[in-house]
C-alpha cells in the first residue's frame, strides 16, 4: 500500500498559536513524503530510507526513534500484537527541520500506508489525533498545526484546543519560501518566548491579541479572493515576530530581499531563528524573487501556488 502527505507552511500566527490564538497554514504539495509499506519474505518489520540513509530492523532502533515510534503507536492503538513481517519505504522530498512540517509529514503518510496495509483504514481525524500525540513526544507542547493541516491537506484556520476549520481559497496565490539553511529550534524558541511572555505577560498578551487579528482578517481576505491584501499582513505579522524576538539577521536579510525584489509583502514562517521566509509575490516575479532569495544566502527557494 502507498500513501502520501505533503509538507506545510504557516502563513500567519505561529507561536501566538501556542497561547491559543488562531494560525493559518496551507498545504505545500510541491514537497512530500511517499511511504509504500510490502509483505516482506523474511521475519521483522524493515524500514528502508534512502534520504536518511535508514535500513534497519524496527527492533534495532532506539525507543525514541521517530519512525519507531509512530509504528509502535500505531500497532497499540489497533491492538495489533503479533508484528507482521514488512517491508516500509520512506521517501522525502520536504527539507528537514526547516519548518515545513516534515517530521508530522512522515507520521502522516506512515500511519495511512500502514493502516491500509492492515486493513484497519483510519478516519482523518483518528489519523491527525495519532499524529499529534507523537508530535508531543518530539517536540514538548506543539500546537497541533502541522499535523493537522498536513493530515487534511487543506488550508486550515487554526485555534488549539478547538474543532480546527478549512477553508476555501477564493482566488490562487503564489508564495515563495526561502530555506536560511539554519535548524529552527522550535523548542527553543517556543520555551524562550515562554520565558519572556512570564515576566511581561500584559505586553506579549496584547502582541498575540494583534496576530490574532491579523490571521482573522488575513482569512477573510483569502476566503473572498482578495490575496492581495495578505502582503501588509505579512509586514506586520513580521515586525510583531521581531518584537517577540523570534527573527534573526539571516531571516531578515531574506524578509527584505524578497520585498526590494519586488514581492508584495514578507515574514518569516514557524519556528523562526532559522527555517524558512516566505513572501507574497505576483505570479510573473515568483521566479524573480526567487532568485533575489538565493542570492541574499537562500540554500533553497520554493514558489508555491495555494489554491
Ligand atoms: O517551525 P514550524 O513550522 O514547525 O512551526 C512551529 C510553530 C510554532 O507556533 C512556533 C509552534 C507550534 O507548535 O505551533
Amino acid at each position: 500500500m502507498k500513501a502520501s502527505a505533503p509538507g506545510k507552511i504557516i502563513l500567519f500566527g505561529e507561536h501566538a498559536v501556542v497561547y491559543s490564538r488562531p494560525a493559518l497554514a496551507v498545504p505545500v504539495t510541491q514537497v512530500h513524503v511517499d511511504v509504500e509499506v510490502l509483505d516482506s519474505p523474511r521475519k521483522g518489520i524493515w524500514i528502508h530510507s534512502q534520504g536518511i540513509d535508514l535500513h534497519a530492523e524496527l527492533n534495532s532502533l532506539p525507543a525514541d526513534h521517530p519512525v519507531g515510534s509512530v509504528i509502535l503507536n500505531l500497532f497499540s492503538t489497533l491492538k495489533i500484537s503479533s508484528l507482521p513481517a514488512l517491508d516500509i519505504s520512506i521517501d522525502s522530498t520536504i527539507p528537514v527541520a526547516a519548518g515545513l512540517g516534515s517530521g508530522a509529514a512522515v507520521s502522516v503518510a506512515l500511519i495511512r500506508a500502514l493502516a491500509l496495509h492492515l486493513s484497519h483504514p483510519l478516519t482523518d481525524e483518528q489519523i491527525n489525533d495519532l499524529v499529534y500525540e507523537i508530535e508531543k513526544l518530539h517536540h514538548g507542547t506543539p500546537s497541533g498545526i502541522d499535523n493537522t493541516v498536513i493530515t487534511y491537506a487543506k488550508p486550515v484556520y487554526f485555534t488549539k484546543g478547538r474543532p480546527m476549520e478549512t477553508f476555501n481559497v477564493g482566488k490562487p496565490f503564489t508564495i515563495v519560501i526561502g530555506d536560511t539553511g539554519i535548524p529552527a529550534p522550535t523548542k527553543e524558541s517556543v520555551g524562550d518566548l515562554r520565558r519572556l511572555w512570564l515576566r511581561n505577560t500584559n505586553y506579549f498578551e496584547s502582541i498575540f491579541n494583534e496576530i490574532a487579528q491579523i490571521s482573522l482578517i488575513a482569512r477573510r481576505s483569502i476566503e473572498s479572493g482578495k490575496p492581495e491584501l495578505l502582503g501588509d499582513f505579512m509586514d506586520h505579522n513580521h515586525s510583531l515576530l521581531q518584537e517577540m524576538t523570534i527573527s534573526s539577521p539571516e531571516l531578515d536579510k531574506l524578509v527584505s530581499a524578497a520585498r526590494n525584489a519586488g514581492a508584495l509583502g514578507a515574514k518569516l514562517s514557524g519556528s523562526g531563528r532559522g527555517g524558512n521566509m516566505i513572501a507574497l509575490v505576483d505570479q510573473a516575479k515568483a521566479e524573480s524573487v526567487a532568485g533575489a532569495l538565493i542570492s541574499a544566502g537562500a540554500k533553497r527557494a520554493i514558489i508555491t501556488e495555494i489554491k
